[in-house]
């Protein structure tokens, strides 16, 4: 198959590295890619918002097949305009993917299927968000209904921070068009949990979790990010806490999609939050996490393409994953002041030889090539998984190569997996 992989962060890398793996596996190509993936696919730079362009590149390459990474191209339509043109897409359709692009959307799926999820209220006038948020216990937690890049949601103290948060939303539009409706729910405790599971129009099949630490600094400080690390497994996820994800979280969205008619090919990312009284949805995303997928594939011993395949056919229910049982460990190497501003140009050298210790594989995500040269062009830089036979060990690996790559314009926590290993 001629394969096409649209994104280009360090996710989309290790989609690309499982991809090439894969006997079915001729032509890779990558729209925008990175640094990184240009050492394993042909990368293109063609821009997404000129549809007729993706179309011309994938009939000329004789694409059989393209993955999706990014939320956004889901809910710009993008899997439904080219399974329009013949194309085989991995990535839902545009109306399944508000499981991720609407909370409103989601949170009403998962009360009308009893999932258990936070209480909440939802509101589109900014006067009766406010009035509301005057009787309420704290913290409670503020949410945009749409996409935020992570960022469109504030957990809040008191009632002068829910007032604050619900005005950057509604009133200065911080988030745009995304703020026009938001959320009020109640704040859950307990620790997260990452949860994936592959879904088609029968039935699902589980490809496991990782914890992800989305707190810039270590200890879970400063502000939220997209992710700077994950790990798997974890001693905290008990068989019973597995068989209560199963029971109680994925059994019964795979039961509300069929009997609400919403068909969703294409992994489900749930962001679960393991409470006293067992797990509660968060959200829902629509495609990998970054940085779990890079954890995960790395773990995989099913041919990742066969099940790419077995999952746009409808064909999960005759698939098995089989998988190692080793430990894994991702620690992201960020620019100096992510997820605020960062420069950016910068080299970093001494990638391979980070890569040639045994049970390392570097993921890029914003890099590029100068002059031969790989550069940072973005946030997170890279991701550095290692796998080994315990976490301890795994995370040795992991910041040896951190220490040889030793990068002077990054940042990295220094306690992936420490906690909750
Ligand atoms: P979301 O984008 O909905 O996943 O929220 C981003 C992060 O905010 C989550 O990963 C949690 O850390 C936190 N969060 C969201 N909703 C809640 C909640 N109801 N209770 C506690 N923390 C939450
Ligand atoms: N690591 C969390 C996410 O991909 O949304």
């Amino acid at each position: 198959m001629n394969i096409l992989v649209l994104g280009n962060g360090a996710r989309e890398h290790s989609i690309c590295w499982a991809v090439k793996k894969s006997k079915d596996c001729n032509s890779l190509y990558c729209i925008p890619g990175n640094a990184g993936i240009s050492d394993i696919a042909k990368c293109e730079n063609i821009n997404l918002d000129h549809r007729n362009e993706l179309l011309r590149f994938c009939n000329t390459k004789n694409i059989d097949l393209v993955i999706i990474g990014p939320e956004q191209y889901l809910e710009n339509g993008l899997s439904d305009y080219l399974k329009s043109k013949n194309i085989k897409v991995f990535g839902p359709s545009k109306k399944a993917s508000k499981l991720e692009t609407s909370k409103s959307f989601a949170k009403k799926f998962l009360k009308r299927n009893k999932i258990n999820t936070a209480n909440y209220r939802e509101f589109s006038s900014y006067e009766s968000a406010k009035k509301y948020v005057s009787f309420l216990k704290y913290p409670i937690v503020v949410k945009v209904d749409g996409l935020a890049a992570g960022k469109g949601v504030i957990i809040c103290k008191n009632k002068k921070e829910a007032e604050d948060s619900i005005s950057l939303m509604m009133k200065k539009k911080k988030f745009g068009s995304s703020g026009n409706k938001i959320i009020i729910e109640e704040f859950l405790e307990g620790y997260e949990v990452s949860y994936f599971a592959f879904f088609d129009k029968n039935s699902f099949l589980k490809l496991g979790y990782a914890l992800d630490h989305k707190k810039a600094y270590d200890n879970d400080n400063g502000p939220n990010t997209g992710g700077m690390g994950c790990f798997l497994p974890s001693k905290k996820i008990t068989k019973k806490i597995e068989e209560d994800i199963h029971k109680k979280i994925l059994l019964p969205t795979s039961e509300g999609l069929k009997r609400e008619k919403l068909v969703y090919r294409g992994i489900l990312f749930f962001g679960l939050m393991i409470t006293a009284n067992g797990p509660y949805v968060i959200e829902y995303n629509v495609r990998f996490g970054d940085p779990e997928c890079q954890t995960l594939l790395r773990n995989l011993k099913t041919d990742f393409l066969a099940l790419i395949k077995s999952n746009i056919e409808d064909r999960l229910e005759y698939m098995n994953i089989q998988k190692d049982k080793m430990s894994v460990v991702c620690v992201v190497l960020a620019s100096k002041g992510y997820p605020e501003s960062f420069k950016k140009n910068k080299i970093v050298r001494n990638i391979s030889k980070a890569q040639s210790i045994k049970g390392i594989e570097i993921f890029h995500a914003g890099t590029s090539l100068k002059k031969g040269k790989v550069i940072s062009s973005g946030g997170r830089v890279l991701s550095i998984t290692s796998k080994a036979n315990s976490i301890s060990s795994a995370r040795k690996l992991a910041y040896r190569a951190l220490k040889i790559i030793n990068w002077k314009w990054g940042h990295y926590r220094s306690d992936i997996g420490q906690k909750n290993a």
